[in-house]
């Protein structure tokens, strides 16, 4: 695999090790990261099918038989509920076992998913329903959907592509629920959604989005109102003593 830096000069994967390797820890990444496509393509690879992506609300599917199709990365997937219960949410790759037809055209709702190629039928807990013509040789058992890691808690449903380097998202879930709940989340729904294209590396946007070193100088108005803010941007003790003491107002 070849890439260009932007003084267009290729880069390869062996040159992608070495920038890795000479990175300082705690210091801001050299260009090539945020601009060479060698280090896109790794990180899609490496980095993508490992992570816990938001895919859904609940809301999406809020009942028995509700799917909806999603695109994770480069794989397309279906997010189901295939029971009544809260935690009753699962995915799927949105693949037919038999010939890989694309099972699911667009979101829907039904008792089974069924293919329109050939007709053979899954049920929303992914099992081989029923199936034309298959030779007794081989186990309908072992001709259910295969499934995408899938989580749901306070709300929102998550899906990683990568079962065997997922982290564990019990932590991130026993620590975010409550607050999800307070603030409604698990009762929201959708009513607008926005789509904005950036024209940078993501890694940029979500830098960005996970500091607020930058907030007092650069959004003068969010730091004025939001104690949250005021914490994060100043580090200042007292100041988080005012924002505990206003949360605990609203108790
Ligand atoms: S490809 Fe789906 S039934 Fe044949
Ligand atoms: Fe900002």
């Amino acid at each position: 695999m070849q890439a260009y830096t932007s003084n267009s000069q290729p880069i390869d994967r062996s040159e992608t090790v070495r920038l890795i390797d000479r990175q300082r820890p705690d210091w801001s990444l050299e260009q090539a990261f945020y601009a060479a496509p060698a280090i896109f393509a790794l990180e899609r690879d490496l980095w993508f099918p490992r992570q816990w992506m938001l895919v859904a609300h609940a809301s999406e599917v809020p009942e028995k038989g509700r799917y909806i199709v999603r695109q994770l990365f480069d794989e397309e997937i279906i997010v189901v509920r295939f029971d009544d219960g809260e935690e009753d949410i699962a995915a799927y790759y949105n693949v037919c076992t038999h010939r890989g037809s694309r099972l699911c055209a667009k979101d829907g709702r039904g008792k089974l998913l069924v293919c329109p190629y050939h007709a053979w039928s899954f049920r929303l807990t992914g099992e081989l329903q029923s199936r034309q013509d298959l030779p007794e040789s081989v186990d309908p058992e072992a001709l259910g959907l295969h499934r995408v890691p899938c989580k749901h808690f306070g709300g929102l449903v998550f899906c990683g592509l990568d079962a065997n380097s997922l982290p564990d998202i019990q932590p991130v879930a026993d620590g975010l629920t409550g607050g999800l709940r307070e603030n409604g989340l698990d009762r929201a729904r959708i009513v607008a959604r926005k789509n904005y294209l950036t024209k940078a590396n993501w890694k940029l946007v979500l830098e960005n989005f996970l500091e607020c070193y930058h907030c007092r100088p650069a959004h003068p108005e969010y730091y004025r109102v939001n104690g949250h803010v005021k914490v994060t941007a100043t580090r200042d003790a007292d100041k988080a003593v005012e924002w505990q003491n206003e949360i605990e107002a609203w108790h």
